[in-house]
C-alpha cells in the first residue's frame, strides 16, 4: 500500500501511448468488464481520459483475489503494476497487477450494463451516461471544441469577454425570457393598477436571465475593437425540437469596422477552423460517431472544409423554395420566417453545403440590425448546414442613432431604456457586425448526433429539470 501511494498515478491515455514498457505504474480508473481464466481475471479498464481501455490482469495470488473475482461493472479501483507488451490482440500495452485497491463497489443493479442502451434510456441516467463509450466521446470533444473556439478567436486578436447573465434588455426581443426576481409570489408588492411592482424587486428593476451577450459585447467592440463571448445563454421558448434546449451555450464575437462580408467570411472561417481542430485532435471519437452514430460524418465533415460555402440572398432563397415544388408542412412566401424544413431543404438538397442566407425582411428580424437602402431589408445572416439547419445567427449592426431609434420604436422598445446602448452611437459610432454560433448545434454537426439533448451535459428543455 505504502507503494502505491509514493506512486503518482498515470492516465490510461498516456499509459496507452507509452513507448516503453514501465515497470511500476499506478492507474485509477471504473471497471468497464471483467473476465476470468483459470488463473486470472481480465479487467477492462477506463479513466474517461481516452476512449479506450486499459486491459488489467489480475493474478490469484493477488491477496485479495477472491474480492477480484467478484468486481462489477462500475466499480472503481487502483491498480499498481507492471505495463508491458500486450500478448492480446487489439492493443499494444496491458498492465499486470501487482496490487489492486477496490476503491468503490457497485452491483448487479449498476445500470450501464454492456450494452444497447436507446440515447431515451441513456437521458433518464445522464449522471451515468459519461461513462459510457459514446458519451465519454461526445463530452470530450464538447470539451475540444471549446478550447479551439478560444484558440480560433485568440488567435486572431479577439478579447474574451464575459456578458451578465442576469439582464434588464430583451436582445432577440422574442419575449422568451426567464424572469429572475426575489419577490415572493404570495406577497408581491403591487403598483395602483394592481400589476406587480418589480420596480421593488432585488435589481429595483424587472431583470431576467440573458438570451445573448451581444447588447454588451457591441460596447466592448466599441472599445476594444475584436471581442467574443463564450458562455450559458437562456430562452423560455416551449419548443420540443431536437434542435432546441432552454439553457445553452453560445458564442458570440463582435468586431468593430466590420461591414456583412466581413462577418460572413469569419462565420465560415470558424466553423471550417473547428472542424480542422476535431478531425486532428479526436479522431479516435470520430471513428466511434462513424461507426455508430452517423455513417456519413467523416465524408461530410471532408466535403464542408473543402469547399466555399454558398450564399445567397432572403429573396432569392424564398424563390428556390417556391419554385422547388417540395411538400412543405409550413408556407413558404417572402416576408415569412424560414422554418427548419426550409432551411434544411436549402442546405441538403438544394446547395448540398453550408449556406449563408443574408438579407432579411425587417419585419422578422430583431431590432438592432443594419437597414439596407432598400428600406426594406436589414443586414441578417443565418448559416445553414446539412442535418441541422440555423447553426449561426448574426447581423452587421445599425450604427445610425436615428435609424436605430426608430426601429426601436418600430419594435415597441421605449428607447430611453436603452440609453446606454444609444451611447454607443451617439460617441464614435462605426460600422460593427457580429453573430452568434449554438455551441451546441455545433457539436451535433461535428459528432453527427441528432438531439442536442444528447450533446449538453444535463439538458433543460421543456418539462424538464432534473439534476
Ligand atoms: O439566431 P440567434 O437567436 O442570434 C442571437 O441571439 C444574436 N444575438 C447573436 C449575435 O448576433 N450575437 O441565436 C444564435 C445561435 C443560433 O444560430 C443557434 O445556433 C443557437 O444560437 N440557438 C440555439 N441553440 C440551442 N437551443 C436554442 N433554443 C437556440 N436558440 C438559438
Ligand atoms: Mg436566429
Amino acid at each position: 500500500m505504502t507503494d502505491s501511494v509514493a506512486l503518482s498515478p498515470t492516465s490510461i491515455k498516456n499509459a496507452l501511448q507509452s513507448s516503453a514498457p514501465i515497470s511500476a505504474i499506478l492507474v485509477q480508473g471504473w471497471v468497464r468488464t471483467r473476465r476470468d481464466s483459470k488463473d486470472f481475471s481480465f479487467i477492462e479498464l477506463n479513466d474517461g481520459s481516452c476512449l479506450r481501455n486499459l486491459q488489467v490482469i489480475a493474478g490469484n495470488t493477488l491477496s485479495n483475489y477472491a474480492m477480484v473475482q467478484r468486481l462489477n461493472t462500475g466499480a472503481s479501483v487502483a491498480v499498481r503494476g507492471a505495463l508491458v507488451e500486450s500478448q492480446g490482440k487489439g492493443q499494444n500495452w496491458e498492465l499486470v497487477t501487482e496490487e489492486i485497491t477496490i476503491v468503490g463497489g457497485s452491483d448487479e443493479s449498476y445500470p450501464l450494463q454492456k450494452k444497447g442502451h436507446t440515447a431515451e434510456f441513456l437521458r433518464e441516467i445522464a449522471h451515468l451516461r459519461p461513462r459510457s463509450n459514446l458519451f465519454g466521446s461526445v463530452f470530450r470533444v464538447r470539451s475540444r471544441l471549446a478550447f479551439a473556439i478560444h484558440r480560433f478567436f485568440q488567435d486572431r486578436g479577439f478579447f474574451y469577454l464575459n456578458t451578465p447573465i442576469i439582464t434588464g434588455s430583451d436582445c432577440e426581443g422574442a419575449g422568451e425570457l426567464f424572469r429572475v426576481t426575489t419577490i415572493d409570489p404570495n406577497n408581491a408588492p403591487r403598483k395602483a393598477n394592481g400589476e406587480i411592482d418589480y420596480g421593488r424587486d432585488f435589481f429595483a428593476r424587472a431583470t431576467y436571465l440573458t438570451v445573448s451577450g451581444q447588447l454588451e459585447a457591441e460596447a466592448f467592440a466599441s472599445a476594444l475593437s475584436k471581442v467574443y463571448t463564450f458562455g450559458p445563454t437562456f430562452r423560455a421558448e416551449n419548443s420540443n425540437t431536437s434542435r432546441h434546449a432552454n439553457e445553452f451555450w453560445m458564442i458570440e464575437p463582435e468586431m468593430a469596422f466590420t461591414d456583412l462580408g466581413g462577418n460572413m467570411d469569419l462565420a465560415e472561417e470558424l466553423v471550417k477552423y473547428l472542424i480542422h481542430q476535431i478531425r486532428d485532435n479526436s479522431p479516435d471519437e470520430l471513428a466511434l460517431f462513424a461507426k455508430f452514430v452517423d455513417g456519413e460524418l467523416l465524408a461530410r465533415l471532408d466535403f464542408v472544409v473543402d469547399r466555399p460555402f454558398q450564399r445567397t440572398s432572403y429573396a432569392e432563397a424564398v424563390e428556390l423554395l417556391v419554385k422547388s415544388g417540395e411538400k412543405f408542412e409550413f408556407p413558404v412566401g417572402y416576408g415569412l420566417n424560414l422554418q427548419s424544413e426550409h432551411e434544411r431543404w436549402l442546405t441538403e438538397k438544394h446547395f448540398k453545403c453550408p449556406v449563408t442566407v443574408f438579407n432579411y425582411p425587417k419585419e422578422i428580424k430583431p431590432f438592432y440590425m443594419r437597414l439596407n437602402d432598400d428600406d426594406r431589408t436589414v443586414t441578417a445572416m443565418d448559416l445553414l448546414v446539412p442535418g441541422i439547419g440555423e447553426i449561426v445567427g448574426g447581423s452587421q449592426r445599425e450604427e445610425r442613432l436615428e435609424v436605430l431609434e426608430k426601429s426601436m420604436r418600430r419594435h415597441k422598445m421605449n428607447p430611453t431604456d436603452y440609453k446606454w446602448y444609444l451611447d454607443l452611437r451617439r460617441y464614435g459610432s462605426v460600422p460593427h457586425s457580429g453573430f452568434g454560433l449554438g455551441f451546441e448545434r455545433m457539436l451535433m454537426f461535428v459528432t453527427g448526433i441528432s438531439n442536442i439533448r444528447d450533446v449538453i451535459p444535463f439538458a433543460r428543455t421543456p418539462g424538464n429539470a432534473e439534476f
